[in-house]
């Protein structure tokens, strides 16, 4: 492991990773620095990188095996484990707090995304600390969250293909409060379009509670806001955040980010 060098970039979110090119193989011992960085961080970012689709993936899979990526539409043709984010053809920036593919039994422990094409302003990636939420929560709510699941399924974007609605629109239920398998710390989990209902609650009353505790739960304090330079690769990780894209752009100009999804374990609370 040589030069790695780790920047904080925010108080309670984010840190800049210099020293290593993810388009050369990672050894051993960067591999695990990078994954202790991620769990205690929670958003990594790495600028000035220049990978093909076969080094992007390979950089990825330090964080886990890539996970096939439902909106099969938007998989690279050559190299299918990456997604295509571009808000054209349909996609729209997905403004809204969540994090990625809750309908899995193993959700992705990371999203990896790398800045192919930026525009000049706006376009940028927001990461709030769901670890810092949950503690920020008064005791009570916290012992009630924990008792609670959400049920997941496919988020009713109507051009899913009925192959991927076939595989991936299955329920799967998660906790809504998990332990991070690396820091041992708990945060607050959910997908408020992919959870069709909380466990004993009418699906009206858990989106009502849901989006009450977004309101909530997301402040400033706890938020990084990722400016966008070609070239950067944010890692996110998935068990203890939640992010949105910013779609205050010049839509005549483009955005491509190119994404993986690293598989985690399956979420617990312990
Ligand atoms: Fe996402």
């Amino acid at each position: 492991m040589t030069g790695l060098a780790i920047k904080r970039l925010h108080p309670s979110i984010g840190a800049e990773v210099n020293g290593v090119d993810l388009s050369r193989p990672i050894d051993a011992p960067t591999r695990d620095a990078l994954n202790q960085a991620l769990g205690e961080h929670l958003a990594l970012v790495f600028h000035d990188q220049s990978l093909t689709p076969a080094q992007y993936v390979e950089a990825a899979s330090v964080f886990g095996p890539p996970m096939r990526q439902h909106y099969s539409q938007h998989n690279m043709a050559d190299h299918p484990d990456i997604g295509l984010v571009w808000h054209r053809n349909g996609q729209q920036p997905a403004e809204r707090w969540h994090t990625d593919h809750t309908n899995r039994e193993r959700p992705p422990a990371a999203t990896v995304l790398y800045g192919v094409e930026i525009p000049s302003s706006g376009g940028g990636t927001s990461v709030a600390n769901m670890r810092a939420a949950y503690a920020a929560l008064p005791e009570d709510e916290q012992a009630r969250l924990a008792t609670l699941s959400t049920v997941n399924m496919l988020d009713g974007h109507t051009d899913t293909r009925e192959d991927d609605r076939r595989k991936y629109d299955v329920p799967i239920v998660h906790p809504m409060v998990r332990t991070h398998p690396v820091h041992g710390s708990r945060a607050v989990y959910f997908h408020v379009q992919k959870a069709k209902q909380i466990e004993g609650m009418s699906p009206d009353a858990s989106l009502q509670y849901m989006n009450d505790l977004l309101e909530r739960m997301i402040r400033p304090e706890i938020v990084y806001h990722h400016v966008w330079r070609k070239g950067d690769v944010l890692v996110i990780d998935d068990r203890a955040t939640m992010h949105r894209a910013h779609g205050d752009y010049d839509r005549s100009q483009s955005r491509v980010l190119w994404r993986v999804i690293a598989e985690g374990d399956r979420p617990t609370l312990v």
